[in-house]
């Protein structure tokens, strides 16, 4: 069976994990769980981008040793920044174990597998004369890691950094871009090559269609990164090691899935994802991921998550608050993925309570109470149903939507009992068989919860039906005030 190749972005290791990358992550792990509960064979691969001035940079700032940086030599250097980037990846690792994210591989941009394979694709492009020397006079903006152009900046600052970008005049080698927009238009338009949402299906076109330009793929004074075989004083543009990494991968875990089947990523890595990468790969003959699917950004309480004004939230804690499932629901389900939305921790409790505790626990809690006293004899079904609307909902990345779907089958249960009235049926002798249906299809129900959740809340859906099963009532989710 063909293995279904699922990516995120890799994430860069200048700071620690919080919600934002936290969220493209999970969204990748409840498709894979999803498509694993189906029976399909997937491969969910995430890791972390670790080269480049952006991250050499959080590496000597790291515990106040700037005053010491000049006083390095390379090797010095290097190895302080290794040590640096080590500890950070291996926070994104922690926080994704603590949120139950179960990735098949980790990829590592520092890993000497990848930077050999980066090496050989290079040498490929430039073999295939896609490569050429030149001379790049322009702007960069090191925290996007990216050249701007004088009309992307707003009163001369790079508008996400609010910082000046940088002035470089340096001897490059450059990427035959412009040789490649015919044909990606083609792929995006005839469906090779998906793009999720539309609009930014479109948006991307409407890009290329205003003509490409070369790019420059190598850095002459960044010593943090791949040396470029052919000319050791280069290094690799830390975006062409970073794309790379979905080809590298596969090829590091000895599995033969590439290209990706989805790539998950964030709006404001889209271009890199739907041009530079597709161009990169026709460029060495290769096959192109058949689907990127793009989510929108979260801002907290109305403002974006910045470092500098304090508000970003570490995964750590939101599952402190809310337990892992809890962090998980909250994560997915308070707007639509493919949109903007705002996470406000206020709205955040209030909906933990409704949902969680009280539609969700509390039908639990009643069903088993009612099933005990009434002595009802009910087995667990070997296989219960899944919702079948959830299973649309989540293979149109509707997440928000397929939760908000079984949230209903949750609701709906809670006014059956209210409708019904068990505890009423349960004084009347004739009304016995009533009683056992309605709480049969209750049960049922439940089970049905369960294992729709299951992608979503795995250990919640666990939970369920093991309760299910022992008829033992546990509180799944304790009410927050
Ligand atoms: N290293 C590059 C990606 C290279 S992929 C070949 C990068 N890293 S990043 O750490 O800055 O961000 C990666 C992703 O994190 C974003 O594309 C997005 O998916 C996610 N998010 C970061 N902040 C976010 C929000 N505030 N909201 C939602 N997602 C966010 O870019």
């Amino acid at each position: 069976m063909t293995k279904r190749f699922i990516t995120t972005p890799i994430y860069y290791v200048n700071d620690s994990p919080h919600i934002g990358h936290a969220y493209t992550t999970l969204a990748a792990d409840v498709l894979a769980r999803h498509y694993r509960t189906k029976g399909a064979d997937t491969y969910l691969l995430t890791g972390t981008d670790e080269h480049g001035a952006k991250i050499f940079h959080a590496a000597e700032n790291f515990g106040s040793r700037k005053s010491e940086v000049g006083s390095w030599n390379q090797n010095e250097k290097f190895k302080i920044v290794q040590e640096f980037t080590d500890k950070i990846s291996q926070e994104f690792k922690n926080a994704w174990k603590l949120l139950d994210i179960r990735y098949d591989q980790f990829i590592r941009t520092t890993d000497p597998k990848h930077e050999k394979i980066v090496g050989e694709f290079l040498v490929k492009v430039k073999e295939a004369g896609y490569i050429y020397e030149g001379e790049y006079e322009g702007l960069y903006c090191v925290g996007c890691e990216e050249y701007k152009k004088a009309d992307d900046l707003v009163s001369g600052e790079c508008p996400i950094h609010k910082k000046p970008v940088e002035k470089i005049k340096e001897k490059v080698w450059f990427f035959k871009l412009s040789a490649f927009g015919d044909q990606i238009i083609n792929l995006i338009e005839s469906g090779a090559l998906k793009i999720f949402p539309a609009e930014r299906r479109n948006e991307v076109l409407s890009f290329i269609k205003g003509g490409l330009e070369d790019i420059a793929i190598s850095r002459s004074k960044v010593e943090w990164g791949i040396p470029l075989p052919w000319d050791k004083s280069q290094t690799v543009y830390v975006w062409v090691d970073a794309l790379l990494n979905y080809y590298s991968a596969p090829i590091i875990a000895g599995q033969e899935i590439f290209p990706p089947d989805i790539q998950l990523i964030g709006k404001d890595i889209l271009r890199f994802h739907a041009v530079i990468w597709p161009a990169l790969l026709l460029a060495a003959d290769l096959p192109l991921p058949k689907q990127l699917v793009v989510h929108g950004f979260f801002t907290i309480d109305g403002r974006k998550m910045s470092k500098s004004l304090g508000n970003t939230i570490r995964p750590a804690e939101l599952v402190d608050q809310f337990g892992v499932d809890g962090a998980r629901y909250l994560l997915l389900s308070q707007f639509p993925f493919g949109g903007d939305g705002d996470f406000s921790l206020e709205k955040l409790t209030t909906a933990y309570n409704a949902r969680l505790a009280n539609d969700l626990g509390n039908l639990l809690q009643r069903v088993l109470v009612l099933i005990n006293k009434n002595k009802i004899n009910i087995q667990p079904s070997p296989t219960p149903l899944r919702c079948a609307g959830v299973d649309v909902l989540l293979e149109q990345f509707n997440f928000d939507g397929a939760l908000a779907e079984i949230f209903q089958l949750a609701s709906n249960a809670n006014v059956e009992i209210d409708h019904e009235k068990p505890w009423k049926l349960a004084q009347l002798k004739t009304q016995s068989g009533k009683l056992k249906t309605v709480l049969t299809s209750l049960y049922c129900q439940l089970e049905t919860i369960a294992v729709s959740l299951a992608p979503f809340l795995p250990g919640t859906s666990e939970k369920i039906l093991a309760q299910l099963k022992t008829l033992k009532p546990e509180p799944l989710f304790p009410k927050k005030v």
